[in-house]
Protein backbone atom coordinates (compact mmCIF):
# COMPACT_ATOMS: atom_id res chain seq x y z
CA UNK A 1 0.00 0.00 0.00
CA UNK A 2 0.87 3.39 -0.95
CA UNK A 3 1.52 5.63 2.23
CA UNK A 4 1.05 9.09 -0.29
CA UNK A 5 -2.19 10.00 1.50
CA UNK A 6 -0.57 9.78 4.71
CA UNK A 7 1.54 12.33 6.65
CA UNK A 8 5.18 12.03 6.55
CA UNK A 9 5.91 11.78 10.09
CA UNK A 10 4.23 11.07 13.46
CA UNK A 11 5.00 12.40 16.82
CA UNK A 12 5.74 9.37 19.28
CA UNK A 13 6.98 8.53 22.39
CA UNK A 14 10.19 6.38 21.91
CA UNK A 15 13.68 5.49 23.15
CA UNK A 16 16.69 5.02 21.77
CA UNK A 17 18.12 3.16 24.62
CA UNK A 18 16.74 1.44 28.21
CA UNK A 19 17.31 3.46 31.10
CA UNK A 20 15.30 6.06 33.81
CA UNK A 21 12.48 8.15 33.15
CA UNK A 22 14.94 10.62 31.06
CA UNK A 23 15.35 8.31 28.11
CA UNK A 24 11.71 8.77 27.21
CA UNK A 25 11.75 11.65 24.39
CA UNK A 26 8.95 12.89 22.76
CA UNK A 27 10.51 11.86 18.82
CA UNK A 28 9.52 12.91 15.34
CA UNK A 29 9.70 9.56 13.27
CA UNK A 30 8.76 8.66 9.83
CA UNK A 31 5.02 7.22 8.85
CA UNK A 32 5.14 3.47 10.07
CA UNK A 33 5.16 0.77 7.34
CA UNK A 34 2.01 -0.23 6.53
CA UNK A 35 1.50 -3.59 5.99
CA UNK A 36 -1.31 -4.78 3.40
CA UNK A 37 -3.14 -6.75 6.46
CA UNK A 38 -2.85 -3.23 8.45
CA UNK A 39 -5.53 -1.08 9.58
CA UNK A 40 -4.25 2.69 9.99
CA UNK A 41 -5.07 4.56 13.15
CA UNK A 42 -5.00 8.06 14.32
CA UNK A 43 -4.88 8.02 17.97
CA UNK A 44 -6.82 9.81 20.19
CA UNK A 45 -6.03 8.69 23.48
CA UNK A 46 -3.52 6.72 24.96
CA UNK A 47 -3.51 4.28 28.09
CA UNK A 48 -0.60 4.09 30.37
CA UNK A 49 0.47 0.63 31.95
CA UNK A 50 2.88 -0.37 34.17
CA UNK A 51 4.15 -2.50 31.12
CA UNK A 52 5.12 0.51 29.58
CA UNK A 53 7.48 1.11 32.36
CA UNK A 54 9.43 -2.31 32.03
CA UNK A 55 10.10 -1.63 28.59
CA UNK A 56 11.59 1.24 29.07
CA UNK A 57 14.04 0.20 31.99
CA UNK A 58 14.57 -2.74 29.65
CA UNK A 59 13.32 -5.99 31.81
CA UNK A 60 11.51 -6.75 28.68
CA UNK A 61 13.49 -6.50 26.01
CA UNK A 62 12.91 -4.36 22.45
CA UNK A 63 15.04 -5.29 19.44
CA UNK A 64 15.94 -2.18 17.81
CA UNK A 65 15.51 1.52 18.13
CA UNK A 66 14.03 4.07 18.48
CA UNK A 67 11.60 2.01 19.87
CA UNK A 68 8.82 2.97 20.35
CA UNK A 69 6.82 2.37 23.77
CA UNK A 70 2.89 1.41 24.74
CA UNK A 71 1.03 -0.56 24.17
CA UNK A 72 -2.78 0.83 24.14
CA UNK A 73 -4.36 3.55 22.81
CA UNK A 74 -7.82 4.58 20.98
CA UNK A 75 -9.05 6.29 17.40
CA UNK A 76 -10.33 6.71 14.63
CA UNK A 77 -10.00 3.96 11.33
CA UNK A 78 -8.29 6.51 8.65
CA UNK A 79 -7.49 3.15 6.25
CA UNK A 80 -8.57 -0.31 6.04
CA UNK A 81 -6.37 -3.77 4.98
CA UNK A 82 -5.61 -3.87 1.31
CA UNK A 83 -5.00 -7.74 1.45
CA UNK A 84 -7.83 -8.93 -0.52
CA UNK A 85 -7.41 -12.06 1.84
CA UNK A 86 -7.91 -10.72 5.00
CA UNK A 87 -11.04 -7.82 3.37
CA UNK A 88 -13.22 -11.33 2.02
CA UNK A 89 -12.25 -13.35 5.03
CA UNK A 90 -15.26 -13.98 7.79
CA UNK A 91 -13.41 -13.33 10.89
CA UNK A 92 -11.98 -9.73 9.77
CA UNK A 93 -15.84 -9.36 8.25
CA UNK A 94 -17.50 -9.63 11.46
CA UNK A 95 -15.45 -6.83 13.17
CA UNK A 96 -17.21 -4.42 10.59
CA UNK A 97 -13.93 -2.00 10.58
CA UNK A 98 -14.99 0.84 8.45
CA UNK A 99 -12.55 4.37 7.75
CA UNK A 100 -14.31 6.74 10.63
CA UNK A 101 -14.81 3.51 12.89
CA UNK A 102 -13.47 3.85 16.48
CA UNK A 103 -11.15 1.13 17.46
CA UNK A 104 -8.62 0.52 20.53
CA UNK A 105 -5.52 -1.00 20.17
CA UNK A 106 -3.35 -3.48 22.25
CA UNK A 107 -0.09 -3.61 20.52
CA UNK A 108 3.36 -3.09 21.17
CA UNK A 109 4.49 0.57 20.28
CA UNK A 110 1.63 2.61 19.79
CA UNK A 111 2.29 5.66 21.76
CA UNK A 112 2.32 7.71 18.43
CA UNK A 113 -0.39 10.27 16.34
CA UNK A 114 -0.41 7.19 14.21
CA UNK A 115 -0.45 3.61 13.80
CA UNK A 116 -0.26 0.84 11.04
CA UNK A 117 -1.74 -2.59 13.24
CA UNK A 118 -2.47 -6.11 12.80
CA UNK A 119 -5.93 -5.78 12.10
CA UNK A 120 -6.69 -8.54 15.14
CA UNK A 121 -5.24 -5.90 17.47
CA UNK A 122 -7.50 -3.23 17.04
CA UNK A 123 -11.11 -3.95 18.83
CA UNK A 124 -13.89 -2.04 17.51
CA UNK A 125 -15.62 0.08 20.24
CA UNK A 126 -18.93 -1.10 21.00
CA UNK A 127 -22.06 -0.24 23.12
CA UNK A 128 -21.28 3.50 22.67
CA UNK A 129 -18.18 3.69 24.66
CA UNK A 130 -16.40 6.36 24.21
CA UNK A 131 -12.62 6.30 22.61
CA UNK A 132 -11.65 8.04 26.06
CA UNK A 133 -12.91 5.58 28.42
CA UNK A 134 -11.85 2.73 25.46
CA UNK A 135 -8.08 3.80 26.10
CA UNK A 136 -8.31 3.49 29.92
CA UNK A 137 -10.45 0.01 29.90
CA UNK A 138 -9.22 -1.77 27.03
CA UNK A 139 -5.85 -3.56 28.50
CA UNK A 140 -6.37 -3.58 32.11
CA UNK A 141 -10.18 -5.09 31.13
CA UNK A 142 -9.40 -7.53 28.83
CA UNK A 143 -6.60 -8.41 31.83
CA UNK A 144 -9.20 -8.98 33.78
CA UNK A 145 -11.69 -10.75 31.73
CA UNK A 146 -9.38 -13.54 30.72
CA UNK A 147 -7.57 -13.80 33.59
CA UNK A 148 -10.64 -14.60 35.72
CA UNK A 149 -12.07 -16.52 32.70
CA UNK A 150 -9.01 -18.52 31.68
CA UNK A 151 -5.59 -18.00 34.44
CA UNK A 152 -8.28 -19.22 37.11
CA UNK A 153 -12.18 -19.48 36.53
CA UNK A 154 -13.76 -17.24 39.23
CA UNK A 155 -16.96 -18.04 40.35
CA UNK A 156 -19.41 -17.88 42.84
CA UNK A 157 -18.87 -18.43 46.73
CA UNK A 158 -15.19 -18.50 46.17
CA UNK A 159 -13.00 -16.14 47.95
CA UNK A 160 -9.85 -14.54 45.81
CA UNK A 161 -7.20 -12.01 46.98
CA UNK A 162 -5.62 -9.04 44.78
CA UNK A 163 -3.29 -7.51 45.55
CA UNK A 164 -2.70 -4.16 44.51
CA UNK A 165 -6.17 -3.78 44.20
CA UNK A 166 -6.88 0.13 44.37
CA UNK A 167 -4.68 0.36 40.81
CA UNK A 168 -5.85 0.05 37.53
CA UNK A 169 -5.92 -3.34 36.86
CA UNK A 170 -6.92 -3.98 40.15
CA UNK A 171 -9.94 -1.84 40.56
CA UNK A 172 -11.13 -3.86 37.90
CA UNK A 173 -10.45 -7.04 39.18
CA UNK A 174 -11.85 -6.23 42.27
CA UNK A 175 -15.29 -5.22 40.19
CA UNK A 176 -15.31 -8.27 38.26
CA UNK A 177 -14.98 -10.59 41.02
CA UNK A 178 -18.21 -9.54 42.96
CA UNK A 179 -20.06 -9.23 39.69
CA UNK A 180 -19.00 -13.08 39.11
CA UNK A 181 -20.19 -13.81 42.81
CA UNK A 182 -16.77 -13.87 44.58
CA UNK A 183 -16.12 -12.19 48.18
CA UNK A 184 -13.08 -9.90 47.62
CA UNK A 185 -10.16 -9.32 49.90
CA UNK A 186 -7.65 -6.37 48.39
CA UNK A 187 -4.10 -5.44 49.61
CA UNK A 188 -3.22 -1.98 49.27
CA UNK A 189 -0.99 0.84 51.05
CA UNK A 190 -3.05 4.14 51.90
CA UNK A 191 -6.45 4.64 54.17
CA UNK A 192 -7.33 6.91 50.94
CA UNK A 193 -6.81 4.01 48.28
CA UNK A 194 -8.50 1.89 50.75
CA UNK A 195 -11.85 3.25 50.88
CA UNK A 196 -11.58 3.44 46.77
CA UNK A 197 -11.05 -0.10 46.56
CA UNK A 198 -14.27 -0.35 49.03
CA UNK A 199 -16.42 2.24 46.76
CA UNK A 200 -15.66 -0.16 44.18
CA UNK A 201 -16.73 -3.58 45.90
CA UNK A 202 -13.88 -5.02 47.41
CA UNK A 203 -15.36 -6.42 50.76
CA UNK A 204 -11.85 -6.84 53.00
CA UNK A 205 -9.20 -4.23 52.51
CA UNK A 206 -5.96 -4.99 53.97
CA UNK A 207 -3.08 -1.92 54.63
CA UNK A 208 -0.30 -4.30 54.24
CA UNK A 209 2.24 -1.44 55.36
CA UNK A 210 0.39 -1.40 58.64
CA UNK A 211 -1.30 -4.84 59.03
CA UNK A 212 0.12 -8.81 58.70
CA UNK A 213 -1.70 -9.85 55.35
CA UNK A 214 -1.14 -13.51 56.06
CA UNK A 215 -2.55 -13.55 59.11
CA UNK A 216 -5.63 -11.05 58.27
CA UNK A 217 -6.42 -13.44 55.29
CA UNK A 218 -6.36 -16.83 57.04
CA UNK A 219 -8.80 -14.68 59.78
CA UNK A 220 -11.04 -14.08 57.12
CA UNK A 221 -10.59 -17.66 55.67
CA UNK A 222 -11.49 -19.18 58.77
CA UNK A 223 -8.05 -20.50 58.21
CA UNK A 224 -9.00 -22.00 54.85
CA UNK A 225 -6.98 -19.75 52.71
CA UNK A 226 -8.36 -18.76 49.13
CA UNK A 227 -9.41 -20.30 45.55
CA UNK A 228 -6.78 -18.16 44.14
CA UNK A 229 -4.73 -14.57 44.42
CA UNK A 230 -3.97 -12.30 41.66
CA UNK A 231 -0.54 -10.81 42.47
CA UNK A 232 0.74 -7.52 40.45
CA UNK A 233 3.27 -6.89 43.42
CA UNK A 234 5.70 -9.38 42.31
CA UNK A 235 9.16 -9.85 44.20
CA UNK A 236 7.70 -7.91 47.56
CA UNK A 237 4.77 -10.40 47.92
CA UNK A 238 5.44 -13.94 45.49
CA UNK A 239 6.28 -15.74 49.00
CA UNK A 240 3.94 -15.00 51.41
CA UNK A 241 1.37 -15.76 48.64
CA UNK A 242 1.70 -19.84 49.40
CA UNK A 243 0.45 -19.45 53.19
CA UNK A 244 -2.75 -17.69 52.10
CA UNK A 245 -3.79 -20.52 49.41
CA UNK A 246 -6.00 -23.27 49.88
CA UNK A 247 -5.20 -26.77 48.93
CA UNK A 248 -5.15 -27.14 45.17
CA UNK A 249 -5.72 -23.14 44.93
CA UNK A 250 -4.05 -20.81 42.52
CA UNK A 251 -1.62 -18.38 41.85
CA UNK A 252 -1.98 -16.38 39.18
CA UNK A 253 1.55 -14.30 39.26
CA UNK A 254 0.39 -11.26 37.17
CA UNK A 255 3.14 -8.31 37.52
CA UNK A 256 6.48 -6.95 38.51
CA UNK A 257 5.78 -3.58 40.34
CA UNK A 258 7.95 -4.26 42.81
CA UNK A 259 10.49 -5.76 40.75
CA UNK A 260 10.31 -9.35 38.88
CA UNK A 261 10.22 -12.86 40.55
CA UNK A 262 12.77 -14.97 41.35
CA UNK A 263 13.07 -18.73 39.30
CA UNK A 264 10.95 -21.27 41.77
CA UNK A 265 11.10 -24.74 42.36
CA UNK A 266 8.35 -26.49 41.12
CA UNK A 267 8.07 -28.46 44.36
CA UNK A 268 6.87 -25.51 46.04
CA UNK A 269 3.72 -26.49 44.84
CA UNK A 270 3.40 -29.98 46.23
CA UNK A 271 2.37 -29.10 49.77
CA UNK A 272 -0.99 -28.27 49.09
CA UNK A 273 -1.47 -29.21 45.28
CA UNK A 274 -1.28 -25.86 43.91
CA UNK A 275 -1.06 -24.01 40.44
CA UNK A 276 1.11 -21.25 39.66
CA UNK A 277 0.65 -19.32 36.50
CA UNK A 278 2.20 -16.48 34.81
CA UNK A 279 0.18 -15.34 31.89
CA UNK A 280 0.22 -12.37 29.98
CA UNK A 281 -3.52 -11.13 28.58
CA UNK A 282 -2.18 -11.44 24.91
CA UNK A 283 -1.32 -14.60 24.79
CA UNK A 284 -5.23 -15.56 25.72
CA UNK A 285 -6.28 -12.87 22.51
CA UNK A 286 -4.59 -14.60 19.44
CA UNK A 287 -7.02 -16.25 17.63
CA UNK A 288 -9.74 -14.33 15.74
CA UNK A 289 -12.62 -15.85 18.03
CA UNK A 290 -10.57 -14.62 21.29
CA UNK A 291 -10.59 -11.06 20.14
CA UNK A 292 -14.12 -11.15 18.78
CA UNK A 293 -15.64 -12.74 21.95
CA UNK A 294 -13.67 -10.79 24.64
CA UNK A 295 -13.53 -7.55 22.35
CA UNK A 296 -16.64 -7.30 22.44
CA UNK A 297 -17.64 -8.32 25.83
CA UNK A 298 -15.25 -5.71 28.03
CA UNK A 299 -17.10 -2.81 26.07
CA UNK A 300 -20.16 -4.40 27.08
CA UNK A 301 -19.17 -4.68 30.79
CA UNK A 302 -18.35 -0.80 30.58
CA UNK A 303 -21.00 0.43 29.28
CA UNK A 304 -23.84 -1.66 31.40
CA UNK A 305 -21.33 -0.16 33.87
CA UNK A 306 -20.21 -3.69 35.97
CA UNK A 307 -16.55 -2.26 34.79
CA UNK A 308 -16.71 1.59 36.31
CA UNK A 309 -13.48 3.05 34.69
CA UNK A 310 -11.82 5.12 37.46
CA UNK A 311 -9.34 8.10 35.58
CA UNK A 312 -6.72 9.06 38.09
CA UNK A 313 -5.67 11.92 35.70
CA UNK A 314 -4.69 12.83 32.33
CA UNK A 315 -1.59 14.04 31.03
CA UNK A 316 -0.54 16.14 27.99
CA UNK A 317 0.91 14.43 24.98
CA UNK A 318 4.67 16.31 25.72
CA UNK A 319 7.89 14.84 26.53
CA UNK A 320 7.46 15.99 30.56
CA UNK A 321 3.83 14.44 30.39
CA UNK A 322 5.03 11.12 28.79
CA UNK A 323 7.50 11.14 31.94
CA UNK A 324 5.82 12.37 34.67
CA UNK A 325 3.01 9.77 34.03
CA UNK A 326 5.49 6.82 34.40
CA UNK A 327 6.92 8.43 37.62
CA UNK A 328 3.60 8.80 39.05
CA UNK A 329 2.51 4.96 38.16
CA UNK A 330 5.78 3.64 39.38
CA UNK A 331 5.85 5.70 42.76
CA UNK A 332 2.51 4.36 43.48
CA UNK A 333 0.35 6.96 44.28
CA UNK A 334 -1.79 6.77 41.39
CA UNK A 335 -4.74 5.10 41.89
CA UNK A 336 -7.21 3.68 38.57
CA UNK A 337 -5.68 4.99 35.35
CA UNK A 338 -3.60 7.19 33.90
CA UNK A 339 -4.12 8.31 30.27
CA UNK A 340 -2.76 10.81 27.80
CA UNK A 341 -4.56 12.69 25.53
CA UNK A 342 -3.16 12.69 22.16
CA UNK A 343 -5.45 14.75 20.28
CA UNK A 344 -6.78 18.96 21.26
CA UNK A 345 -10.59 19.33 20.67
N1 LIG B 1 0.19 -10.05 32.81
C1 LIG B 1 -0.52 -9.15 32.14
O1 LIG B 1 -0.95 -9.40 31.01
C2 LIG B 1 -0.77 -7.81 32.76
C3 LIG B 1 -1.65 -6.90 32.17
C4 LIG B 1 -1.89 -5.67 32.81
C5 LIG B 1 -1.23 -5.38 34.00
N2 LIG B 1 -0.36 -6.28 34.53
C6 LIG B 1 0.35 -6.02 35.79
O2 LIG B 1 -0.59 -5.69 36.80
C7 LIG B 1 0.04 -4.85 37.78
C8 LIG B 1 -0.80 -3.62 37.96
O3 LIG B 1 -0.71 -2.81 36.80
P1 LIG B 1 -1.42 -1.39 36.71
O4 LIG B 1 -1.01 -0.79 35.40
O5 LIG B 1 -2.85 -1.55 37.01
O6 LIG B 1 -0.67 -0.58 37.86
P2 LIG B 1 -1.28 -0.05 39.24
O7 LIG B 1 -1.76 -1.21 40.02
O8 LIG B 1 -2.23 1.04 38.94
O9 LIG B 1 -0.03 0.59 39.93
C9 LIG B 1 0.89 -0.18 40.62
C10 LIG B 1 0.57 -0.29 42.12
O10 LIG B 1 1.37 -1.33 42.64
C11 LIG B 1 1.53 -1.13 44.02
N3 LIG B 1 2.92 -1.40 44.39
C12 LIG B 1 3.32 -2.32 45.29
N4 LIG B 1 4.63 -2.34 45.42
C13 LIG B 1 5.11 -1.40 44.57
C14 LIG B 1 6.42 -0.95 44.26
N5 LIG B 1 7.52 -1.47 44.85
N6 LIG B 1 6.56 0.05 43.35
C15 LIG B 1 5.47 0.58 42.74
N7 LIG B 1 4.20 0.19 42.99
C16 LIG B 1 4.03 -0.80 43.91
C17 LIG B 1 1.10 0.30 44.31
O11 LIG B 1 -0.18 0.21 44.92
P3 LIG B 1 -0.35 0.15 46.51
O12 LIG B 1 -0.16 1.54 46.98
O13 LIG B 1 -1.73 -0.36 46.68
O14 LIG B 1 0.70 -0.79 47.02
C18 LIG B 1 0.96 0.92 42.93
O15 LIG B 1 0.00 1.95 42.89
C19 LIG B 1 1.45 -4.57 37.24
O16 LIG B 1 2.34 -5.49 37.83
C20 LIG B 1 1.32 -4.85 35.76
O17 LIG B 1 2.54 -5.20 35.17
C21 LIG B 1 -0.13 -7.49 33.93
Amino acid sequence: MSTAKFPETIEAFAINKTGGFEVLEKLTLPFPKVEPGHLVIKVEWIGVNFIDTYYRQGLYPYTSFPAILGKETSGEIIALPTDPEVLNSPDFQRMEYKVGGKVAVDFLGTHSTYISVPWIKAYPITHGVSTRIAAAGLVQGLTALTFFEESYKVKKGDTILIHTVAGGLGLLMAQLGKHLGATVIGTTSTKEKAELAKAHGVDHVILYKEEDTVKRVLEITNGVGVEAVFDGVGKDTFESNFEMLRRKGTLVSVGNASGAVPPVSPLKLLPKNLKLLRPTMNNYLVTPDEAAYYGDKVFELISSGVLKINIFKEYPFTQEGGQQAQKDLTGGKTTGKLLIKVVQD
